[in-house]
């Protein structure tokens, strides 16, 4: 089971009462959800809509300009009909491209996934982290200039996954997680230069806290795992003023296919 909360379809998105201060969520498959249920730890009361744009998984192997336009008209439609009063874009490989774009077409806040290299970079001890990510977020600007920023004295092991969020797709519908992929995925995170090894490892994609516990049992040696998704929960909060945050209503999941 994915979700606890019902499924709608595209015409009931229209079906709207008055209620203000309702959050769209939005991710290429249900890996947003481990923004999602930051998002209700810290709003508990806060009615949420989850787009899953399942028919586009995985993003990350889209062109940059396709993908932002897709992804640009996707939201503006579901917000169209749906209204939220701010949109969560809670996938790194979206956020390191549409931002702006969104920002310039919906008039509500935009709050994007940003992967945690400031936070790495603050707190490894060994001076050696990683960031896993999807192959798209590794190739764009927007990740070397975080890391050129915050990290420009550190040893920073820049990873591609290409099937990573695939198999946490897998877990979360209930299938076996294949552990030697999964172990092939993650090992260039591990790299010892110096003496120091790899003591952080940014989970660039929000399907990846999901495998956290497999990937504990694979790693060769154990490290902190850094999941974005309390920050991006507080940033919400931030932008989102609580006097029109709704109350009690329903969570509801609307996915493309
Ligand atoms: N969950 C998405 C992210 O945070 C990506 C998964 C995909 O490739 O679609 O980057």
């Amino acid at each position: 089971m994915l979700t606890d909360f019902p499924a709608i379809s595209f015409q009931q998105l229209h079906m709207r009462t008055d209620t203000a201060g309702r959050v769209l969520v939005l991710d290429s498959g249900i890996g947003g959800l481990s923004v999602q249920r930051e998002i209700t730890r810290v709003l508990p009361d806060a009615a949420l809509l989850y787009l899953a744009d399942r028919a586009a998984f995985p993003y990350g192997d889209w062109d940059a300009a396709a993908l932002r336009e897709h992804i640009c008209a996707l939201v503006q439609s579901v917000s169209a009909a749906w209204q939220p009063s701010a949109v969560v874009v809670a996938c790194n490989t979206a956020s390191t491209l549409v931002l702006e774009s969104l920002r310039e077409v919906l008039c509500i806040p935009v709050v994007g996934t940003i992967p945690a290299i400031k936070s790495a970079a603050e707190q490894t001890r060994s001076g050696v982290f990683a960031v896993l990510a999807t192959p798209g977020t590794v190739k764009r600007d927007y990740t070397q200039d975080l890391i050129i920023e915050f990290a420009p004295e550190h040893h920073v092991a820049l990873v591609g996954a290409i099937g990573l969020a695939a198999l946490a797709e897998d877990k979360l519908a209930g299938r076996a997680v294949d552990f030697d992929r999964l172990r092939q995925e993650i090992a260039p995170c591990f790299v010892e230069i110096n003496g120091q090894r790899t003591d952080y490892i940014v989970l660039g994609c929000t399907h990846y806290p999901f495998l956290e516990e497999e990937m504990e049992q694979v790693a060769p040696w154990p490290v902190t795992w850094i999941d974005p998704a309390p920050a991006i929960a507080r940033r919400l909060v931030q932008v989102l003023d609580p006097k029109t945050v709704a109350v009690g209503c329903e969570d509801l999941f609307f996915q493309t296919n």
